[in-house]
This record gives structure tokens, C-alpha cells and sequence, in this order.
């Protein structure tokens, strides 16, 4: 059974196994969490990235697919990069956010992890509704078939963290 807890503040903290980074199809960096974790993990994890793309990910990590590397410096061992959909008007892309947590959790199946932390994917720059992006989120994790002990959703405002907790009841 998957323990699913709530804590506000800055994933790049969190004494998990594995974070799950809101990245882009790039995987060489960016603002928002991206750029918290490249920052805060150091080189390490940009030469990993690099290597995926000069392997794996020729054209790039498709949006609602994972891939893990090191964690460099962070406390956690590893971090899963995933790429969340941008959000759309016109057309309704919640089976791509709902992948990026299925997958992710495969990833982190895949390498033993026990607790993983995640950010609310696609709701910063990636413009995705809060209260919508809570509910993908907790709902996917819910109906996810996983090894991990701990799901983790560390939110950055309070904002963020109300839309969570009033999505899991
Ligand atoms: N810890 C936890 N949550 C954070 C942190 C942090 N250090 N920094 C930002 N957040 C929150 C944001 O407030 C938002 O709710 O994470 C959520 C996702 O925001 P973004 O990081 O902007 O990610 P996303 O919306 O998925 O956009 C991805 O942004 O950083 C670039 O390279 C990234 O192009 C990609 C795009």
C-alpha cells in the first residue's frame, strides 16, 4: 500500500530516495524545479542528462515519459526527470500529466526506490490549472500499482498545497 503524504517547501530538500524533476524534453536545465535541482545537485546530473541525450534520447525525453540519473549533491539518491504537458484550452492533455506520475513511479520501481517526492508537474510555467494538476496528480498515484512505500508531494505555496490536501479527500 502507497503512503501518500503533503509537505510545503523545496523538494531539492527532501531526505527521499528519489525527486522527480519537472523538466523539459531538453533535459539540459531550465527555471522552476528544473532549474532548484541542477542548481542545487550540481554538474553531476547535467553530464547524466547529457549522456541520456547522446544515447537513449537523441531527439529529446517525450513529454509524459521518465528517465532517472544521480542526484548529484542532493540528499536524495536519484532524480527522475519527467516531462509534463503544457497546458491547453483547446485540447484536453491530462492522459500526458497522468503519465508523467505513472512512469515516474515505474522509474522508481525500476530502481528500488521506496520514497519518492514530487513537485505539482506542469502547474508552474507549464501554466496547468492547480486544482486540476492536484487531482491528476493524486488520483494516478492512487490507481498506480507501485513498490514505493512513500509518495511525497512537496508543494512550493500554500496555494499549491490546499489544492493537494483537498484533493485527496
Ligand atoms: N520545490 C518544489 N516545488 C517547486 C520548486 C521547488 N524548488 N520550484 C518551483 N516549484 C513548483 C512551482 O511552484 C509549480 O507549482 O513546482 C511546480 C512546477 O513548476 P515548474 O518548475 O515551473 O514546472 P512546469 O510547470 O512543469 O514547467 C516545466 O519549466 O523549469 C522549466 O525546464 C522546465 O521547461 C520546463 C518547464
Amino acid at each position: 500500500m502507497t503512503h501518500i503524504t503533503f509537505a510545503k517547501g523545496d523538494i531539492t530538500t527532501q531526505h527521499v530516495d528519489a525527486i522527480v524533476n519537472a523538466a523539459n524534453s531538453s533535459l539540459l536545465g531550465g527555471g522552476g524545479v528544473d532549474g532548484a535541482i541542477h542548481r542545487g545537485g550540481g554538474p553531476q546530473i547535467l553530464a547524466a542528462c547529457r549522456a541520456l541525450r547522446a544515447s537513449r534520447y537523441g531527439k529529446g525525453l517525450p513529454t509524459g515519459q521518465a528517465v532517472a540519473t544521480t542526484a548529484g549533491r542532493l540528499p536524495a539518491r536519484w532524480v527522475i526527470h519527467t516531462v509534463g504537458p503544457v497546458w491547453s484550452a483547446s485540447e484536453d492533455r491530462s492522459a500526458a500529466l497522468a503519465s508523467c506520475y505513472r512512469e515516474s513511479l515505474r522509474a522508481a520501481d525500476e530502481l528500488g526506490a521506496r520514497t519518492v517526492a514530487f513537485p505539482a508537474i506542469s502547474t508552474g510555467i507549464y501554466g496547468w490549472p492547480m486544482d486540476d494538476g492536484a487531482r491528476i496528480a493524486v488520483r494516478t498515484v492512487r490507481e498506480t500499482e507501485t513498490s514505493v512505500d512513500e509518495v511525497r508531494f512537496v508543494l512550493f505555496d500554500d496555494t499549491a498545497y490546499r489544492a493537494f490536501t483537498e484533493a485527496i479527500s
